[in-house]
Protein backbone atom coordinates (compact mmCIF):
# COMPACT_ATOMS: atom_id res chain seq x y z
CA UNK A 1 0.00 0.00 0.00
CA UNK A 2 1.22 3.55 -1.11
CA UNK A 3 0.43 6.28 0.69
CA UNK A 4 -0.10 9.64 -0.94
CA UNK A 5 -0.98 13.24 0.77
CA UNK A 6 -3.92 15.23 -0.15
CA UNK A 7 -3.57 17.90 2.20
CA UNK A 8 -0.66 19.27 3.66
CA UNK A 9 -2.44 18.37 7.27
CA UNK A 10 -4.70 15.67 7.01
CA UNK A 11 -5.87 13.13 4.60
CA UNK A 12 -4.56 10.56 2.09
CA UNK A 13 -4.93 8.64 -0.65
CA UNK A 14 -3.81 4.84 -0.69
CA UNK A 15 -3.23 3.18 -3.40
CA UNK A 16 -1.67 -0.53 -4.16
CA UNK A 17 -4.55 -1.95 -2.34
CA UNK A 18 -7.94 -4.00 -3.52
CA UNK A 19 -10.27 -3.40 0.18
CA UNK A 20 -12.91 -5.70 -1.97
CA UNK A 21 -10.98 -8.98 -0.80
CA UNK A 22 -10.02 -10.61 2.32
CA UNK A 23 -7.16 -8.26 4.34
CA UNK A 24 -4.28 -9.75 5.92
CA UNK A 25 -3.80 -8.56 9.56
CA UNK A 26 -0.83 -6.81 8.15
CA UNK A 27 -2.45 -5.17 5.82
CA UNK A 28 -4.97 -3.96 8.46
CA UNK A 29 -2.51 -3.14 10.76
CA UNK A 30 -1.35 -0.48 8.01
CA UNK A 31 -4.81 0.91 6.78
CA UNK A 32 -5.02 1.47 11.04
CA UNK A 33 -1.53 3.24 11.33
CA UNK A 34 -2.40 5.43 8.16
CA UNK A 35 -6.11 6.42 9.52
CA UNK A 36 -4.24 7.29 13.41
CA UNK A 37 -1.96 9.91 10.93
CA UNK A 38 -3.76 11.16 8.05
CA UNK A 39 -7.50 10.50 9.93
CA UNK A 40 -9.04 10.80 6.15
CA UNK A 41 -7.71 7.59 3.52
CA UNK A 42 -8.99 7.97 0.09
CA UNK A 43 -9.34 4.03 -2.14
CA UNK A 44 -10.05 4.96 -6.00
CA UNK A 45 -11.08 2.31 -8.41
CA UNK A 46 -12.81 -0.09 -6.15
CA UNK A 47 -15.16 -2.50 -6.97
CA UNK A 48 -17.08 -3.06 -3.70
CA UNK A 49 -20.60 -3.97 -3.24
CA UNK A 50 -22.52 -3.52 0.35
CA UNK A 51 -21.55 -6.89 1.53
CA UNK A 52 -17.54 -6.07 0.60
CA UNK A 53 -17.85 -3.08 2.18
CA UNK A 54 -19.52 -4.87 5.50
CA UNK A 55 -16.00 -7.07 5.96
CA UNK A 56 -13.98 -4.50 4.79
CA UNK A 57 -15.55 -2.03 7.71
CA UNK A 58 -15.93 -5.01 10.01
CA UNK A 59 -12.20 -5.52 10.05
CA UNK A 60 -12.13 -2.20 12.21
CA UNK A 61 -14.63 -2.81 14.60
CA UNK A 62 -18.38 -3.73 14.99
CA UNK A 63 -20.96 -2.23 12.73
CA UNK A 64 -23.23 0.24 13.69
CA UNK A 65 -27.11 -0.05 12.75
CA UNK A 66 -28.28 2.63 10.55
CA UNK A 67 -30.84 4.63 12.98
CA UNK A 68 -31.85 8.05 11.31
CA UNK A 69 -35.31 9.98 11.84
CA UNK A 70 -37.87 7.45 9.74
CA UNK A 71 -41.33 7.84 9.19
CA UNK A 72 -43.82 4.92 9.98
CA UNK A 73 -44.13 2.71 7.41
CA UNK A 74 -40.67 3.91 6.17
CA UNK A 75 -39.06 0.89 3.67
CA UNK A 76 -35.47 0.93 3.81
CA UNK A 77 -33.53 0.68 0.36
CA UNK A 78 -30.39 -1.01 1.84
CA UNK A 79 -29.28 -3.54 4.79
CA UNK A 80 -30.00 -2.11 8.07
CA UNK A 81 -26.12 -2.52 8.66
CA UNK A 82 -25.89 0.68 5.47
CA UNK A 83 -26.82 4.20 6.11
CA UNK A 84 -28.23 5.06 2.90
CA UNK A 85 -26.62 8.53 1.39
CA UNK A 86 -28.87 8.68 -1.27
CA UNK A 87 -31.32 10.67 -2.65
CA UNK A 88 -33.22 7.63 -4.00
CA UNK A 89 -36.43 5.28 -2.33
CA UNK A 90 -36.91 1.87 -2.42
CA UNK A 91 -37.25 1.40 -5.71
CA UNK A 92 -34.78 3.25 -6.20
CA UNK A 93 -35.88 6.07 -8.01
CA UNK A 94 -35.39 9.77 -6.62
CA UNK A 95 -37.25 10.96 -4.00
CA UNK A 96 -39.96 13.63 -4.45
CA UNK A 97 -38.77 17.22 -3.27
CA UNK A 98 -40.87 16.78 -0.16
CA UNK A 99 -40.21 13.80 1.06
CA UNK A 100 -39.75 13.17 4.53
CA UNK A 101 -36.00 11.09 3.81
CA UNK A 102 -34.42 14.45 2.12
CA UNK A 103 -34.48 15.92 5.67
CA UNK A 104 -31.18 13.12 6.31
CA UNK A 105 -29.56 13.98 3.39
CA UNK A 106 -29.54 17.84 4.36
CA UNK A 107 -28.55 17.50 7.43
CA UNK A 108 -25.47 15.87 6.02
CA UNK A 109 -24.95 19.14 4.31
CA UNK A 110 -23.93 20.37 7.94
CA UNK A 111 -20.52 20.13 9.46
CA UNK A 112 -20.87 17.18 11.74
CA UNK A 113 -19.56 14.03 12.98
CA UNK A 114 -21.29 10.85 12.52
CA UNK A 115 -23.41 9.30 15.00
CA UNK A 116 -22.50 11.68 17.40
CA UNK A 117 -26.17 11.60 19.06
CA UNK A 118 -25.26 8.48 20.46
CA UNK A 119 -23.65 7.50 23.82
CA UNK A 120 -20.85 5.21 22.26
CA UNK A 121 -20.65 7.71 18.99
CA UNK A 122 -19.02 6.45 15.73
CA UNK A 123 -15.22 5.41 15.46
CA UNK A 124 -14.81 5.08 11.50
CA UNK A 125 -17.16 5.56 8.29
CA UNK A 126 -16.81 4.16 5.26
CA UNK A 127 -18.44 5.37 2.17
CA UNK A 128 -18.96 4.42 -1.34
CA UNK A 129 -19.54 6.19 -4.45
CA UNK A 130 -21.78 4.02 -6.47
CA UNK A 131 -24.03 6.87 -8.92
CA UNK A 132 -22.56 10.56 -8.88
CA UNK A 133 -24.46 13.42 -9.72
CA UNK A 134 -24.30 14.07 -14.00
CA UNK A 135 -24.17 17.85 -13.73
CA UNK A 136 -21.21 17.72 -11.14
CA UNK A 137 -20.93 19.25 -7.11
CA UNK A 138 -21.71 16.54 -4.69
CA UNK A 139 -18.06 17.15 -2.65
CA UNK A 140 -17.54 15.75 0.49
CA UNK A 141 -15.25 18.14 2.77
CA UNK A 142 -13.52 16.83 6.02
CA UNK A 143 -12.16 19.31 8.65
CA UNK A 144 -9.29 18.34 10.33
CA UNK A 145 -10.15 18.87 14.15
CA UNK A 146 -6.97 17.66 15.79
CA UNK A 147 -5.16 20.62 13.93
CA UNK A 148 -8.04 23.29 14.49
CA UNK A 149 -7.24 22.16 18.30
CA UNK A 150 -3.37 22.83 18.18
CA UNK A 151 -3.77 26.43 16.68
CA UNK A 152 -6.47 27.43 19.29
CA UNK A 153 -4.73 30.29 21.91
CA UNK A 154 -3.78 28.75 25.76
CA UNK A 155 -6.51 30.18 27.45
CA UNK A 156 -9.46 29.13 25.13
CA UNK A 157 -7.67 25.65 25.63
CA UNK A 158 -7.55 25.63 29.42
CA UNK A 159 -11.53 27.24 29.31
CA UNK A 160 -13.03 24.27 27.07
CA UNK A 161 -10.73 21.85 28.66
CA UNK A 162 -13.38 20.26 30.50
CA UNK A 163 -16.49 20.98 28.73
CA UNK A 164 -19.10 18.40 28.40
CA UNK A 165 -21.31 19.32 25.38
CA UNK A 166 -25.20 18.05 24.79
CA UNK A 167 -25.63 16.18 21.32
CA UNK A 168 -28.70 15.70 20.05
CA UNK A 169 -29.99 14.54 16.32
CA UNK A 170 -33.20 16.76 16.98
CA UNK A 171 -30.73 20.22 17.51
CA UNK A 172 -29.40 19.72 13.54
CA UNK A 173 -32.66 18.64 12.59
CA UNK A 174 -34.29 22.02 14.11
CA UNK A 175 -31.54 23.82 12.55
CA UNK A 176 -33.48 22.86 9.04
CA UNK A 177 -36.14 23.76 10.26
CA UNK A 178 -37.77 20.39 11.48
CA UNK A 179 -39.48 19.92 14.80
CA UNK A 180 -41.95 17.93 14.03
CA UNK A 181 -40.59 14.93 15.89
CA UNK A 182 -42.79 11.95 17.02
CA UNK A 183 -42.95 10.83 20.41
CA UNK A 184 -41.07 7.37 19.69
CA UNK A 185 -38.13 9.88 18.10
CA UNK A 186 -38.20 11.79 21.15
CA UNK A 187 -37.64 8.91 23.40
CA UNK A 188 -35.66 6.70 21.15
CA UNK A 189 -33.19 9.43 20.60
CA UNK A 190 -32.46 11.07 23.86
CA UNK A 191 -29.83 13.30 24.16
CA UNK A 192 -26.41 12.27 25.41
CA UNK A 193 -23.04 13.96 26.43
CA UNK A 194 -20.07 14.21 24.69
CA UNK A 195 -16.76 15.83 25.88
CA UNK A 196 -15.60 18.47 23.62
CA UNK A 197 -12.22 17.92 24.09
CA UNK A 198 -10.87 14.45 23.73
CA UNK A 199 -7.50 12.48 22.92
CA UNK A 200 -7.66 10.98 19.84
CA UNK A 201 -6.44 7.06 20.82
CA UNK A 202 -4.49 6.17 17.95
CA UNK A 203 -2.30 9.30 17.76
CA UNK A 204 -2.23 10.61 21.08
CA UNK A 205 -3.06 14.62 19.99
CA UNK A 206 -5.76 16.08 21.63
CA UNK A 207 -9.47 16.86 19.41
CA UNK A 208 -12.09 18.98 19.14
CA UNK A 209 -15.15 17.13 19.04
CA UNK A 210 -17.97 19.02 17.43
CA UNK A 211 -20.92 18.32 15.47
CA UNK A 212 -24.63 20.22 14.37
CA UNK A 213 -25.80 17.46 16.76
CA UNK A 214 -24.21 19.36 19.61
CA UNK A 215 -26.71 22.19 20.79
CA UNK A 216 -25.55 23.13 24.75
CA UNK A 217 -22.79 22.69 26.99
CA UNK A 218 -23.56 21.68 30.41
CA UNK A 219 -22.89 23.96 33.65
CA UNK A 220 -23.19 27.18 31.09
CA UNK A 221 -26.58 29.29 29.38
CA UNK A 222 -27.84 28.12 26.42
CA UNK A 223 -26.52 30.70 24.45
CA UNK A 224 -23.25 31.31 25.60
CA UNK A 225 -23.02 27.57 25.21
CA UNK A 226 -24.44 27.23 21.84
CA UNK A 227 -22.13 30.36 20.70
CA UNK A 228 -18.88 28.97 22.02
CA UNK A 229 -19.46 25.60 19.79
CA UNK A 230 -20.59 27.98 16.64
CA UNK A 231 -17.44 29.97 17.30
CA UNK A 232 -15.26 27.15 17.75
CA UNK A 233 -16.98 25.46 14.53
CA UNK A 234 -16.07 28.83 12.87
CA UNK A 235 -12.48 28.63 13.90
CA UNK A 236 -12.17 24.82 13.07
CA UNK A 237 -13.78 24.82 9.80
CA UNK A 238 -11.48 27.72 7.95
CA UNK A 239 -10.79 26.68 4.33
CA UNK A 240 -6.95 26.19 5.65
CA UNK A 241 -8.28 22.59 8.14
CA UNK A 242 -10.81 21.62 5.24
CA UNK A 243 -9.76 18.65 2.66
CA UNK A 244 -12.85 18.92 -0.48
CA UNK A 245 -12.74 15.57 -1.83
CA UNK A 246 -14.32 15.57 -5.99
CA UNK A 247 -15.66 11.95 -6.21
CA UNK A 248 -15.43 9.64 -8.82
CA UNK A 249 -16.85 6.57 -9.67
CA UNK A 250 -15.54 3.43 -7.50
CA UNK A 251 -14.16 6.01 -4.96
CA UNK A 252 -14.33 4.15 -1.00
CA UNK A 253 -13.12 7.47 1.41
CA UNK A 254 -12.86 5.97 5.01
CA UNK A 255 -12.84 8.65 7.85
CA UNK A 256 -11.81 8.79 11.76
CA UNK A 257 -15.15 10.52 13.52
CA UNK A 258 -13.09 11.03 16.56
CA UNK A 259 -11.06 13.89 15.01
CA UNK A 260 -12.84 15.43 11.84
CA UNK A 261 -15.57 16.81 10.66
CA UNK A 262 -17.46 16.63 7.27
CA UNK A 263 -20.12 18.15 5.69
CA UNK A 264 -21.56 17.18 1.95
CA UNK A 265 -21.75 19.79 -0.40
CA UNK A 266 -23.80 21.08 -3.15
CA UNK A 267 -25.55 18.76 -5.79
CA UNK A 268 -28.44 19.30 -8.30
CA UNK A 269 -31.19 17.98 -6.67
CA UNK A 270 -32.58 16.99 -9.80
CA UNK A 271 -29.19 14.46 -10.11
CA UNK A 272 -29.18 10.98 -8.53
CA UNK A 273 -26.63 10.24 -5.77
CA UNK A 274 -26.11 6.80 -4.74
CA UNK A 275 -23.50 6.79 -1.61
CA UNK A 276 -23.69 3.88 0.74
CA UNK A 277 -21.78 4.32 3.96
CA UNK A 278 -20.86 1.45 6.91
CA UNK A 279 -20.00 2.93 10.08
CA UNK A 280 -17.76 1.61 12.62
CA UNK A 281 -18.92 1.65 16.49
CA UNK A 282 -16.51 3.14 19.63
CA UNK A 283 -16.21 0.96 22.22
CA UNK A 284 -16.70 3.29 25.23
CA UNK A 285 -18.24 6.79 25.81
CA UNK A 286 -16.42 9.84 25.86
CA UNK A 287 -17.53 10.96 29.10
CA UNK A 288 -15.83 8.20 31.21
CA UNK A 289 -18.51 8.35 34.01
CA UNK A 290 -20.98 7.59 31.35
CA UNK A 291 -19.42 3.95 31.08
CA UNK A 292 -21.32 0.95 32.62
CA UNK A 293 -19.81 0.44 35.77
CA UNK A 294 -18.32 -2.81 36.33
CA UNK A 295 -19.55 -5.46 38.51
CA UNK A 296 -17.92 -5.91 41.50
C1 LIG B 1 -22.09 10.71 5.55
C2 LIG B 1 -22.16 12.12 5.12
C3 LIG B 1 -21.84 13.57 3.21
C4 LIG B 1 -21.92 13.41 1.74
O1 LIG B 1 -22.10 9.81 4.70
O2 LIG B 1 -22.00 10.47 6.77
O3 LIG B 1 -22.29 12.98 5.92
O4 LIG B 1 -21.22 14.15 1.02
N1 LIG B 1 -22.03 12.32 3.81
O5 LIG B 1 -22.67 12.53 1.30
MN1 LIG C 1 -22.01 12.12 8.01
Amino acid sequence: MKITPLHPLFAAEATGIDISVDLTPDQIAEIREAMDTYAVLAFREQTIDDARQRRFSEYFGPLETSRKLHRKGYVPRLDTKMSDISNLDETGRPLAKDDFRLLNMYANRLWHTDSSFKRIPARYSVLAAHVLPRGGGGNTEFADMRAAYDDLDGATKARIENYVCIHSIMNSRERLGYTDFDEGERTGLSPVRQVLVRTHPGSQRKSLYLASHAGSIEGLPVPEGRMTLIDLTEHATQPKYVYSHAWRPGDVVMWDNRCTMHRGRWHDPGDIRDMRRTTVSDEIPTVSEDAPRRAG
